[in-house]
């Protein structure tokens, strides 16, 4: 495991969200009132992109093609492709429910750090 600068806080405003990438990581901050989170920018479902998904404020991210929804600070599944309507539930049985990738981020010297694994 090996933090890595990522990007100067000053770069994520308060309940902002940026994407960077680390180590061939592709990882999504999001930043609520409480804290920074760092997930993956590929939704488990169908691995298409997380960035514009809706955070909640229960501190989940839903996924705006399916409406797949995870915990941001543990990644575990809330919902699973529930969109839309029929078709979402077809789409849930091509990729089994798993957890979104999540990073540990903290904050030091006026950056966002990220701990990336081995
Ligand atoms: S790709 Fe995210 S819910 Fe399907």
């Amino acid at each position: 495991m090996a933090w890595e600068k990522a990007i100067a806080e000053s770069e994520l405003a308060l309940t902002g969200r940026k994407v960077v990438k680390i180590g061939g990581n592709d990882i999504l901050l999001i930043a609520t009132r409480e804290k920074v989170y760092g997930v993956a920018n590929q939704c488990p479902h169908l691995n298409l992109p997380l960035q514009n998904g809706k955070v909640t404020d229960q501190n989940t991210i839903v996924c705006n093609w399916h409406r797949s929804e995870f915990h941001l600070e543990d990644g575990t599944p809330a919902a699973w492709s529930n969109w839309p309507p029929g078709i979402g539930k077809m789409l849930a049985n091509v990729s089994k429910e798993k957890p979104l990738k999540t990073y540990p981020v903290r904050r030091e010297d006026g950056f966002i750090w990220v701990e990336l694994p081995d």
